[in-house]
């Protein structure tokens, strides 16, 4: 096992709680590398009781260590540079490598966000509209402007306006009446540009060559592998690739290099956005399990939609992200919620299913299959935190079958627990990951 580095993924449909192992974890690190997605996501920071919202940043610009944005974001600069003040606000000092080909979203990016979701009907995945898929699709479209040509005045100009001119044609098929004005764009981007100037580099070559030197590395998902654009839930998911093999192509390490993959796993199942969920509940449990687990969403405020877990379709992004560790999150959060039941399969027309059919069309026709376990009782936040403290043999004894039942069922080790939302609230199992 590589023991220098590390990458946490989702495993389920994102929001597992994924950026307080990578605290926990950065401690150990040099650096902590963001691969793919963009200002989509989010994470909730509590620095002497006053709470920080962080869309973009990695986890661990916080704890002063190296930060990177790698190529295979889309990056918004207004709010990487809002992000970029906020830090400096905390008292924190930043060290920040922003990826010159990393590709920036734009302001008809987040319009043509709103009006392809209307568009699409049905079939609408519910974005956060941060323009997130249009910026990916001119990646792919190969007429993108990256974050080279944002700091570097004539290309954006050119570049720029190019783009324009297609956009603004597509947008008024929409809405005659939109017009923005190209040259106010091209200034506020032109400064934009002049001030993430200095934190620009090829992050592909900056990583290879840390990595050659010894550094510790995280890799840090954002959104999850059921989100993923090539190996999710399609098209009820985001436009990159939000798992272990977004690693590679999102920052040019190669593969043999990436590490221990763990994967988060929480104790329930929770979703933004549209897209069949076959164990969500819509009774007083989903509601008493969104209040425990604080489950609204950090860059949309969005009430979460809450299910059981499903370790069905958890089965098949183990098998994606090739993983052997997981840790699991927010069991707190299930406090006095009994019984509780967990999917361990699906059933379709009267017939069992040897694996997840990742089809929305046959999902939507299937059925969980679930087993019972006992609850355990609720506790103060101070209880737990003392729980933490004395260890896994300390747990509730529901609280270790249900865990029990999570590691038979995925075949996997656990390596961490969280029980509550500060650092020390983790239990560690493994601590030689890295
Ligand atoms: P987009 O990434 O804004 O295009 O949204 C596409 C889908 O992914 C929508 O269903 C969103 O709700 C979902 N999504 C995007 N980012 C996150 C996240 O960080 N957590 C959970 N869901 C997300």
């Amino acid at each position: 096992m590589n023991k220098n580095n590390i990458a946490i993924v989702g495993l389920s449909w994102g929001d597992e709680g994924k950026g307080k192992f990578v605290d926990y974890l950065a401690q150990k690190a040099d650096i902590v590398v963001r691969f793919q997605g963009g200002n989509n996501a989010g994470h909730t920071v509590v620095v002497d009781d006053q709470k920080y919202k962080f869309h973009i940043m990695p986890s661990g610009a916080l704890l002063e260590k190296e930060v990177v944005i790698a190529n295979g974001l889309v990056v918004d600069p207004g709010v990487l540079l809002e992000e970029i003040e906020k830090i400096k606000e905390i008292g924190k000092t930043l060290n920040l490598k922003l990826s010159s080909t990393a590709h920036v979203i734009l302001p008809f990016h987040k319009i043509l966000d709103g009006l392809e979701e209307q568009a699409k009907g049905k079939y609408a995945a519910g974005t956060t509209k941060r323009g997130i898929g249009p910026a990916y699709a001119d990646k792919a479209a190969r007429w993108g402007i990256r974050i080279y040509d944002l700091v570097n005045p004539d290309l954006l100009k050119e570049k720029l306006t190019r783009l324009y001119e297609i956009k603004k044609k597509i947008i008024c098929a929409f809405d005659p009446n939109w017009c923005d004005n190209i040259d106010e764009i091209y200034n506020e981007y032109r400064e934009y540009g002049d001030r993430l100037r200095q934190y620009v580099v090829d992050t592909a070559s900056y990583l290879n060559m840390q990595l050659d030197l010894g550094k510790k590395i995280i890799f840090e998902g954002a959104q999850a592998t059921l989100l993923g654009i090539d190996h999710g839930f399609y098209p009820y998911g985001t436009s990159s690739n939000a798992n272990a093999l977004g690693i590679s192509p999102g920052t040019g390490v190669p593969p043999r290099k990436i590490g221990t993959i763990i994967g988060v796993v929480k104790a329930y199942t929770s979703r933004v956005g549209q897209g069949f969920f076959p164990t969500e509940l819509h009774d007083n449990i989903a509601d008493q399990i969104r209040e425990q687990g604080h489950e609204f969403g950090t860059t949309t405020g969005r009430p979460r939609r809450i299910g059981w877990l499903d370790l069905f379709n958890i089965k098949y992004s183990i098998m994606i992200n090739g993983i052997e560790n997981i840790v699991i999150s927010l069991l707190d959060a299930l406090e006095n919620v009994d019984p509780l039941k967990i999917c361990v399969g699906y059933e379709l027309e009267g017939t069992k299913l040897s694996s997840w059919p990742i089809q929305p069309e046959i999902v939507e026709k299937c059925k969980p299959i679930y087993k019972d376990f006992k609850g355990w009782k609720s506790r103060s936040a101070k209880e737990w935190s003392e729980i933490a403290r004395k260890g896994y043999d300390a747990l509730p004894d529901e609280m270790k079958s249900y865990i029990q039942a999570i590691k038979e069922e995925l075949n996997v080790e656990i390596a961490m627990i969280s029980i509550g939302p500060n650092r020390s609230d983790t239990i560690v199992l493994k601590d030689d990951l890295l």
